[in-house]
């Protein structure tokens, strides 16, 4: 395709343009021969190329790298493992001929009952939205687009076509938009997908507010909008609302419906050109970058392991059992690995994502590889997914008798496919019961139990937790996810993740549980800006294991902070924290930052992250690590403002965890913002209050005279002359009211 992008328009007939408008098929856009105008591959996904020439999906995908899913690529809170997993995703991308990976999955985990919790990074905006922008960056600098999404609010899969999500402006803004409109600004993704669901009554696809006013607009965003695939209803609206591409395509019906409306008069030529530039904008960046290059498989192989390795969490180790180095079982001489998990291994979720592995590799394989010569490995399944009760007691007492005598039992459990995927959510917690039962009486008949959990978002593990002696949280962590388990699990790679969704202590303790999934159409996010770690810290709530948990086989300990004591409005704040490796091993440490301010005009959740750093350190290793905080992310999203920071003391607090801060120190933040959203309806009180509105009240009234007013200073000033005639009259508070506006 030659030529500039304005040349091509002119010399495109409107159902040319119409045509180009959506897909050519399932996962390509539309060609134009006549012009020279190739088409382009858009294609899943977040973890992985799922190449899928077929339009029904008979076929299994092309093979490509599974790499960790997004629940643990966002454990490791590491961007430099994130850029090595986008390279190489872009490095399959071109080897299959891909122009744009539908990908990076950034929707907020509002529940975790969530089907596709595993393919979203976290709870929190400010983590997802780094993890996503070095993502997003890495890829389109190796020339390949990307697809973020879903534009917005889909955080549930229950009705996913149809939801009305109902949400606030202000969590709207400041919770499940604060991502997307920090990657637009600092990543600038080459298309931006729009969900199925609706927000506030409208489709995500046509949804002018979001599209035009917020996301174009305000946003600045004039790359393409693609909608996901069939979630198109009325298309002229939607192009109206700015959405550019609608896949899949081959549905001559819409193209023709835009035909229909610019000859009608109810359609712009302009919008149309507008769109149709864009596609061919898409099409041109794309053409620049060689495709159908080869596919490194095995050294992506190794680099999924060794990402899949930085992505596990050690949530307990009691008696620091693990890791099962030489020299500890030097003395042992049998390990039984149980679970149908250690050989059908679960390793991603299904659904558009899915990725057709070059190679997978098992748990029990992996470890009977590891400990050849050191120990027996033994194998019994302890629980069968498929099975029924009676069957599931056989193999529960078959594991149990053979467990008796071992050194160690390593129970791999989880969830099934069944339960957690895209298209459904999970309905509680719970592990299936009879893997709960398995491990409560494994338990029983072995001290030395080591539970391996494969699962995309929290499990309610209260029944055994304090019964075994390690639990390790391996998410979904891809094709090489047993290698990388059996390295931790032997001590060659020492776990450094945290979590990045809180594991409340029971659902019914989750904010969104109220209204998840919603009822008659629609889900109210009632909990507003309160959402994960913001509602237990707020609500002072005991959790399983917080936000930003996560073990390690050594320790670190934190020495000294320093913050300087002021920010100056606009500036960086540049502080270092001193953090040393007391314990044995070569470990990484997460260090977090969290905020809190004291009197904010309107309420803020107990913290909020707004910075973390990944540091190793060989044992008895001190060192400075520096982080940064940006002045605009302190702030808070007013409804009547906008995103504000405002002049006011906050703390800064430096945690191994959400709820294992270290240092917190005030800072003093200067802000020439002042916020002016009293109004003649606002109560007296609120006006002496707030500094501009004294200030006002005092240009007019005397200290007697508002002393005067006393128990009237609780009604609308507007209504003051009524209550208090001989202090104040109504051009008193006419004037007050004026001189206000004018500050
Ligand atoms: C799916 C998903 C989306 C995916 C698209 C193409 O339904 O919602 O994430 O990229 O369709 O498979």
């Amino acid at each position: 395709m030659k030529g500039n992008i304005d040349e091509l328009i002119k010399g495109l007939s409107l159902k040319e343009k119409a045509s180009l408008l959506s897909g050519g098929d399932v996962w390509q856009t539309e060609a134009v021969a006549r012009l020279d105008i190739p088409s382009i591959f858009l294609v899943d996904g977040p973890h992985g190329v799922r190449y899928v020439a077929d339009r029904h999906h008979a076929d299994p995908a092309q093979k490509a790298t599974c790499f960790p899913t997004a629940v643990n690529l966002a454990a490791s809170w590491d961007l430099d493992l994130i850029k090595k997993v986008a390279a190489a995703l872009a490095e399959e991308s071109k080897a299959r001929g891909v122009d744009v990976l539908l990908g990076p999955g950034i929707n907020m985990k509002r529940s975790p009952l969530g089907g596709r919790n595993f393919e979203y990074f976290s709870e929190d905006p400010f983590l997802s939205a780094e993890l996503a922008i070095a993502f997003i960056k890495k890829v389109q600098n190796k020339g390949i687009g990307t697809s973020l999404k879903h534009y917005a609010a889909n955080n549930q899969e229950h009705k996913r076509f149809s939801i009305d999500a109902q949400i606030d402006e202000r969590p709207l803004r400041e919770v499940y938009l604060a991502a997307f409109e920090k990657v637009v600004k600092k990543a600038n993704p080459w298309t931006i997908m729009a969900a199925y669901n609706q927000i506030n009554g409208d489709f995500a696809t046509e949804n002018e507010y979001l599209l035009q006013d917020i996301l174009r607009d305000e946003w600045g965003y004039d790359n393409l909008i693609v909608s996901d695939w069939w979630a198109i209803h009325d298309r002229v609206k939607a192009l109206k609302a700015g959405l550019d591409l609608e896949m899949p395509g081959a549905d001559p019906v819409n193209d023709q419906k835009i035909v229909d409306a610019v000859e009608a008069g109810e359609l712009s030529q302009e919008i149309v050109d507008e769109s149709a530039a864009r596609v061919l904008d898409l099409i041109l960046k794309a053409q620049e970058t060689e495709k159908n290059t080869e596919l490194p498989a095995e050294e992506h192989h190794q680099l999924a392991k060794e990402i899949a390795g930085d992505t596990i969490i050690l949530l307990k180790n009691q008696g620091d059992l693990l890791p099962l180095t030489e020299a500890k079982i030097a003395e042992k001489e049998s390990l039984l690995v149980v679970g149908e998990l250690a050989q059908e291994v679960r390793y991603q979720g299904i659904g558009s994502s899915q990725v057709n592995p070059t190679r997978l590799d098992n748990h029990y394989q992996a470890l009977e590889d590891k400990f050849a010569e050191e120990l027996a490995v033994h194998y019994t399944p302890g629980y069968s997914s498929e099975a029924e009760a009676e069957e599931n007691e056989n193999l529960r007492e078959k594991a149990l008798r053979e467990a008796e005598n071992k050194d160690y039992v390593i129970i791999y459990a989880g969830l099934p496919d069944k339960v957690e995927a895209e298209g459904y959510d999970r309905k509680d917690m719970q592990l299936p019961q009879e893997q709960n039962q398995l491990i409560k009486e494994l338990a029983k008949v072995n001290p030395n139990i080591i539970v391996v959990l494969n699962n995309g978002a929290p499990v309610d593990i209260r029944q055994w937790l304090d019964n075994v002696s390690a639990v390790i949280e391996a998410g979904l962590p891809g094709q090489a996810g047993a290698l990388a388990l059996a390295e931790i699990i032997t001590g060659e790679v020492n776990p450094s993740a945290k979590l990045a969704e809180s594991y409340p202590l029971k659902l019914e303790d989750n904010p969104s549980y109220l209204d998840f999934p919603g009822s008659n159409g629609t889900v109210r996010y009632g909990e507003g800006i309160y959402i994960g770690y913001r509602y237990y810290d707020k609500k002072k709530m005991d959790v399983l294991f917080p936000f930003g948990f996560g073990l390690s086989y050594t320790e670190f300990a934190y020495r000294a902070l320093e913050v300087p004591d002021y920010l100056a409005e606009g500036e960086k704040l540049k502080l270092k924290v001193l953090i040393e490796n007391t314990g044995q091993f070569t470990g990484k440490e997460v260090v977090q930052l969290y905020i809190s301010q004291s009197s904010p005009a309107l309420e803020r959740p107990p913290k909020e992250l707004k910075g973390f750093a990944k540091i190793e350190l060989e044992p008895g290793e001190k060192e400075w690590l520096e982080l940064e905080l940006d002045y605009q992310d302190l702030a808070y999203y007013h409804p009547d403002a906008g995103w504000i920071v405002e002049e006011d003391q906050y703390k800064i607090m430096i945690g191994a965890s959400s709820r294992d801060i270290k240092f917190t120190e005030e800072i003093q933040v200067e802000s020439s913002f002042k916020l002016k959203d009293l109004t003649p309806k606002s109560p007296f009180e609120d006006w002496l209050a707030d500094p501009l509105g004294k200030k006002a009240v005092e240009e007019v009234l005397s200290q007697e005279e508002i002393e005067e007013i006393g128990f009237f200073k609780a009604w609308p000033i507007y209504r003051l002359h009524f209550f208090a005639a001989e202090q104040v009259s109504l051009e008193d508070i006419e004037d007050i009211l004026d001189i206000y506006q004018d500050l």
